[in-house]
């Protein structure tokens, strides 16, 4: 096992190529270290930024044990990691971080909602279903409207339902593809807000101002940070996502999705165990951004502080919408972050622009 803090000089492993990898590799290229990803493509965004690429599926044997030949420690940029893999890269004594704990209660929406509700973070109410009469069952005993989502691999709204009438639930499970599902209250929101922190190898605690996010269809459009929230939801927020981190045993940056109600209460949506969309406007809001805030905690550094800087409004460029980097380029106010993605396919995520305003 590596011991901590890693010096600069050391091999960060990142499992996954896109752009959160990317991201996260030129923060740690910032801080010294050099950066192995493994990733399924040998051309990624991540790959082309980083020392090395090992070309393989995230559970390959092969392609984990050379990633633990090189890499002191091991993190990832999405959160279906399959626990395998994470056990073997221990058994070859590499440490991943954050630990399996964590990932096995993000990659399972209703173990997340469990654990959110036993550490004392509200959710919707929700129920589970393994077929399509118990999904008829549980929708008929909390009653529609209700989102139906896969209890596994969803991302970006996809894998979700909505059904109108409690009857409709069984063509919604087979319309998911029969896997088992959750089903959700629906959370009368009056905004979506969400809390970028970190925890550090000490048990250090970091958190990030919260951010307002609006979605559509399902993907984030827009965030505007710091959200203007009261003292209470700030604290509110804290609180949960202290909870949270210490619950998990948590190493590293965490985003932590919350829906404001109408009585200013909160309800976790879900979290993600790794750095977040919500999170990009740290990189021209804040101090330390959430990608060297991972890297400084996976590695053992003392954290960075979160203070913001700016007011900043980011938006993702979705598709075709990144052929607009010669006009954003003249926007003195936008900070320009490009992902290096081949292909422009429709609602794909190829950038996002930072605006940065003075606070
Ligand atoms: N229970 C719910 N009630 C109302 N809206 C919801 C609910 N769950 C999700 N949504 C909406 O759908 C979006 C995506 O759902 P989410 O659970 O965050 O899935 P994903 O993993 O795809 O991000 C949320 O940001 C929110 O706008
Ligand atoms: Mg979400």
């Amino acid at each position: 096992m590596a011991a901590f803090p890693l010096p600069p000089g050391s091999t960060l492993g990142v499992l996954g190529g896109g752009q959160l990898g990317r991201m996260l590799a030129l923060a740690a290229a910032r801080l010294g270290f050099d950066v192995a990803v493994l990733e399924r493509d040998a051309d990624s965004p991540a790959g082309r930024v980083a020392a090395h690429t090992i070309v393989g599926p995230y559970d390959d044997p092969k392609a984990l044990e050379a990633l633990a030949a090189v890499a002191s420690v091991v993190t990832y940029e999405f959160e279906n990691v399959p626990a395998k893999s994470v056990l073997t890269l221990q058994a070859l004594g590499v440490e991943a971080a954050p630990g399996p704990e964590a990932l096995s209660v993000a990659q399972d929406r209703v173990a997340e909602k469990q654990f959110l509700n036993a550490t004392g973070a509200p959710t919707v109410a929700f129920a589970s279903a393994d077929s399509a009469d118990e999904a008829m069952s549980q929708a008929a005993a909390m009653g529609a409207p209700l989102l139906i989502k896969t209890r596994r691999d969803g991302y970006d709204g996809k894998g979700q339902r909505w059904i109108e009438h409690a009857a409709d639930a069984a063509a919604a499970f087979e319309a998911l593809g029969g896997v088992p599902v959750i089903l959700e209250a629906q959370a009368n929101f009056v905004r979506e807000l969400s809390i970028i922190a970190a925890r550090g190898r000490d048990g250090a605690t970091a958190i990030y101002p919260l951010s307002e996010n609006h979605h559509e269809g399902g993907i984030l459009r827009r965030t505007l940070a710091p959200a203007e929230v009261s003292t209470r939801t700030a604290e509110e927020a804290e609180r949960i996502a202290v909870r949270v981190l210490e619950g998990l045993n948590y190493v590293g940056v965490i985003g932590i999705e919350l829906f404001e109600l109408k009585d200013g209460r909160l309800l976790v949506n879900e979290i993600a165990p790794r750095v977040h969309n919500t999170g990009h406007w740290t990189q021209d809001g804040c101090e330390v951004d959430q990608f060297e805030q991972h890297v400084r905690a996976v590695a053992g550094w003392p954290l960075g502080p979160t203070a913001p800087h700016a007011r900043v409004e980011m938006l993702n460029l979705l598709g075709d919408e990144a052929n607009q980097w010669a006009k954003l380029a003249h926007e003195p106010e936008t900070r320009l972050h490009l992902y290096g993605k081949r292909e422009a396919k429709p609602g794909r995520k190829m950038g996002h622009v930072n605006k940065v305003h003075p606070l």
